[in-house]
């Protein structure tokens, strides 16, 4: 059906609607997208653009390739304070797991996190999601877990939203209350899981602060039986889960993720076949985090060549964090996702738009076509492989985000 008119007319635009089909990267040459109020209404080549549509404002794009709007699908990027001091002793020999045992690690960051006030933390924090947004992306998940009281990470989930209206940014939150024991429960890992099932999720649920849950199963944080506590409080309050698995060990976790019907599971390194199979019945995602994998110099791959042959859709995240991935690049993973990982670089693109939407459960983004929100990228490239390709620098050249336009180059 033709619309009547266009709001927004974008044209002499290339055109990567990410769209599953024969033509790589769903690519349109010469193409043109009619906005009407936020949604997509028409997408095509210019020369079909139909003659009786007139455009109440039209951006020529001189060229220029659009994408979906980007979507960091996995950050923890609220944050206090830094850990550049564990990196220094990472250097010296000690482990991610040894600096967590002695009370740095997430706990480091809990106690900053803690004895900062929301003003504060925003200020930290922001300069984080503008890097993002300046990259174009435009949908960014936010992960509290460095709070780990009801108080401290109901404060880190408000300052994610209101960090996103400020920077116009769609923020998705997700309460990770399961990330590491607080020193005030030390030795009582059971009891900390009761509060967070009988006290935390209930809390964050009835204020609406968070859109799903997540968990840290792994031996230096939850363990199975334990993540499945959180996760049967989360669903019995219609939040959705999903999880850190497999990160640093094979726990079981991708297929526990999966029985619970979880967006996605993250990480994945250590995930077995049976984790595979699991994830590909329940249609969860498997999130790469190669900015983790790089930061930790870890040599187990996730199982990439298994995921695809089975179906699985893969996203790519910063997990934008302090202590294994102090990432502000969206961009840099995706180089890290091929170049580590061997994803191909249409794959790569694809886990940071269409598929990372769905590991936030959203199917109204993520692809340029009629009916889809209009969060649109524009780019200063030839070819959209150069988006995972390039090492640094940034060839963003225009966001619109919701049909609005938040930026645009001349
Ligand atoms: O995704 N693995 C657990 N959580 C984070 C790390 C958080 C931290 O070290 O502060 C991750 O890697
Ligand atoms: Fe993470």
């Amino acid at each position: 059906m033709t619309p009547a008119g266009f709001d927004l007319l974008l044209r002499d635009a290339q055109l990567a609607t990410m769209r599953d089909g024969s033509v790589p990267y769903g690519a349109v040459r010469d193409g043109a997208v009619g906005i009407n109020g936020s949604a997509i209404a028409w997408v095509g080549r210019a020369s079909d653009i139909p003659h009786d549509c007139p455009a109440r404002r039209t951006l020529r794009c001189g060229g220029r390739w659009l994408t979906p709007g980007l979507v960091d699908c996995h950050t923890h990027l609220v944050y206090a304070g830094s850990r550049a001091g564990e990196f220094e002793q990472r250097l010296l020999g000690a482990t991610y797991a040894d600096i967590s045992r002695e009370g740095g690690g997430i706990n480091a960051t809990v106690r900053a996190t803690r004895a900062a006030d929301a003003a504060l933390l925003s200020a930290q924090s922001r300069p984080r999601l503008a890097a993002l947004a300046a990259e174009g992306v435009t949908t960014i998940e936010i992960k509290s877990g460095y709070g780990l009281d009801t108080a401290s990470e109901l404060k880190q989930l408000a300052v994610a939203r209101a960090l996103g209206e400020q920077l116009d940014v769609d923020v998705r939150t997700t309460l990770l209350a399961a990330h590491a024991l607080p020193p005030e429960f030390s030795g009582r890992a059971d009891a900390y899981i009761d509060y967070v099932c009988r006290e935390m999720i209930p809390a964050v649920a009835r204020a609406g602060a968070a859109d799903a849950v997540d968990a840290f199963c792994e031996t230096i944080g939850f363990t199975p039986a334990q993540t499945q506590r959180v996760f049967a409080a989360a669903s019995a309050l219609s939040l959705p889960v999903k999880l850190h698995a497999d990160q640093l060990s094979d726990t079981g976790g991708a297929a526990l993720a999966a029985a619970a019907g979880a967006l996605s599971a993250d990480h994945l390194e250590y995930t077995n076949a049976a984790g595979v199979a699991a994830m590909a019945s329940a249609a969860t995602v498997a999130v790469l985090l190669p900015g983790a994998f790089y930061a930790l110099r870890e040599t187990q791959l996730p199982p990439v060549a298994a995921f695809r042959e089975q179906g699985v859709a893969m996203a790519v995240a910063t997990d934008c964090n302090p202590g294994t991935s102090p990432a502000t690049s969206l961009l840099l993973m995706l180089n890290m996702a091929c170049t580590l990982f061997r994803l191909t670089p249409e794959e790569a693109l694809a886990g940071a738009t269409v598929r990372a939407a769905r590991a936030l459960g959203l199917a109204d983004r993520g692809t340029l076509a009629a009916g889809q929100r209009a969060d649109i990228v524009a780019w200063d490239i030839a070819e959209p492989a150069e988006l995972a390709y390039r090492m640094g620098g940034n060839p963003n050249a225009g966001v619109i985000r919701a049909g609005r336009v938040v930026r645009w180059e001349a």
